[in-house]
């Protein structure tokens, strides 16, 4: 009988439980798929003593990396340890051992997904990152396999499931952003950092893997703009809710005459819009191919056993191409394409601003739009202020951002004008 092949796990964490869970409880159903057994032979962590929730034999469980990158037995690395560093170095140094490597990283494959991706491709083996963005959907594979006959023109999504848990909590329940973020990590959304994810940083990992891919492109997390959810308060969230409107972190990749867009910031969607009720830990992606037209994938973007879901199905294709000989089935043929500055995005925008409630004031600010060219399309004033700024929320038409930053740069200078509290750009109607 043909020996089991011996996996090496790294992290048992999160995922790496979640993954293990899946391995051992669906075990059968998984080597018949597979067509062949296969162990966990090794696993990596930093502490021996923690406590694990799942049933293992400690004698599995090591704290040196060479016992699973120097195991000519080991052939398939999956690591699920998070963090650039060492991450980064192991699955570097399992593919130039000619070790298969499945991961969740999206930091790392964001950052050196090109250069990995051509190693594997080198050494004959398999890369799989299906985990690494959103969580259980399957996204990877369908934008690399099952669309490949596209040009893809459009992708937009929901891809953090921590920041989506924190705004849904907010909206829903009007529940402080820190205890909805405190309660995103009890679940094991968010990253050991959890800044990855309030800051847009994850997300925009993500957005990198997503428009690389689509586009064809090396793009990387310096092209993508970014800004996170922290300012984000529930003042915004009901002037939206008053407006039609749900609050959303939004990832966007679009194909651009001789190049491309990407960005990632919170985002005013109509209600209507299907994104509007992505709730909780759910991600959604929209793509929009040129031949398949619009597709939406939806699931549970984070959480222990979604994305083992989607380690699992790599690791399942990794040992399937083992028996076939057929690793590297996809050709990746990137291309550089330039990425346009966020100046160049044209969009809506949603303005908050404090100002005196006196005459005058309006057809003041309403001057600094003009005169960048900024056209309004609603506004709301809230209340008589006496002596009090009143809070005094706009929304515009389409705009580039150069136009609205000069407009806001007016209308900070103004007297009557106290502060400018937000500034969200607007997706999913035409102006
Ligand atoms: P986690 O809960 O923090 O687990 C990390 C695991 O890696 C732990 O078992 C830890 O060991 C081990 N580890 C970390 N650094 C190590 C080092 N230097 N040497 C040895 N072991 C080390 O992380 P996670 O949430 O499972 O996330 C894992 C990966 O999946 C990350 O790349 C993340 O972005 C990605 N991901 C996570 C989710 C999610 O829902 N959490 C979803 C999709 C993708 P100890 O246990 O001994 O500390
Ligand atoms: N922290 C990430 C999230 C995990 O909340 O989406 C899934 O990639």
């Amino acid at each position: 009988m043909e020996r089991p092949v011996k996996l090496g796990l790294l992290g048992l964490g999160t995922v790496g439980s979640g993954v293990y869970r899946i391995l051992q409880e669906n075990h059968e159903i998984i080597c018949k798929r597979a067509g062949t057994e296969f162990e966990i032979a090794k696993i990596l962590v930093r502490d021996l003593q923690k406590p694990r929730g799942v049933e293992i034999d400690p004698r599995k469980l090591t704290t040196s990396i060479a016992d699973i990158l120097e195991d000519p037995e080991i052939s398939v690395v999956i690591e699920l340890m998070g963090g650039l560093e060492p991450a980064y170095q192991y699955i570097l140094a399992a593919l130039e051992r000619g070790k298969h490597v499945v991961t969740a990283n999206k930091a790392v494959i964001a950052a050196h997904g090109a250069r990995l991706i051509r190693l594997a491709a080198s050494k004959g083996v398999d890369l799989c990152y299906e985990g690494s963005v959103g969580g259980g959907i399957p996204i990877i594979k369908p934008i690399r396999e099952s669309l490949v006959g596209n040009r893809i023109e459009e992708i937009m999504g929901i891809v953090n499931g921590t920041t989506n848990y924190i705004l849904t909590r907010m909206t829903q329940e009007k529940i402080a952003f820190s205890d909805a973020l405190k309660q995103a990590q009890a679940l094991g959304y968010a990253e050991a950092d959890p800044a990855a994810d309030i800051e847009g940083y994850d997300a925009a990992n993500k957005l990198v893997i997503l428009a690389s891919l689509a586009f064809q492109t090396p793009i990387s997390l310096q092209q993508v703009y970014y800004e996170g959810i922290d300012q984000v308060t529930l003042e915004d969230i009901s002037f939206a809710q008053h407006l039609g409107y749900t609050i959303k972190l939004l990832a966007i990749a679009k194909r651009k005459p001789g190049g491309a867009e990407a960005r990632v910031h919170p985002t005013f969607i109509p209600n209507e819009h299907p994104l509007a009720s992505v709730n909780g830990v759910f991600n959604a992606v929209f793509v929009r191919g040129d031949a398949v037209g619009e597709l939406m994938f939806y699931g549970r973007g984070a959480g222990d056993l979604p994305t083992g879901s989607a380690v699992a199905a790599d690791i399942v294709d990794v040992l399937r191409n083992r028996l076939c000989g057929s690793h590297h089935r996809v050709e990746t043929l990137w291309q550089p394409i330039p990425v346009e500055p966020v100046e160049n995005v044209r969009t809506r925008y949603y303005i908050r601003l404090h100002a005196e409630d006196k005459p005058g004031v309006l057809a003041q600010i309403a001057a600094s739009f003009g005169a960048e060219g900024v056209s309004i399309e609603s506004m709301i004033q809230q209340g008589r202020g006496q002596d009090q700024p009143v809070p005094i929320v706009f929304i515009t038409h389409e705009v580039e951002e150069r136009q609205m930053r000069a407009s806001l740069a007016r209308i900070s200078t103004l007297a009557v004008v106290k502060d400018i509290a937000s500034v969200i750009r607007v997706e999913g109607v035409m102006s």
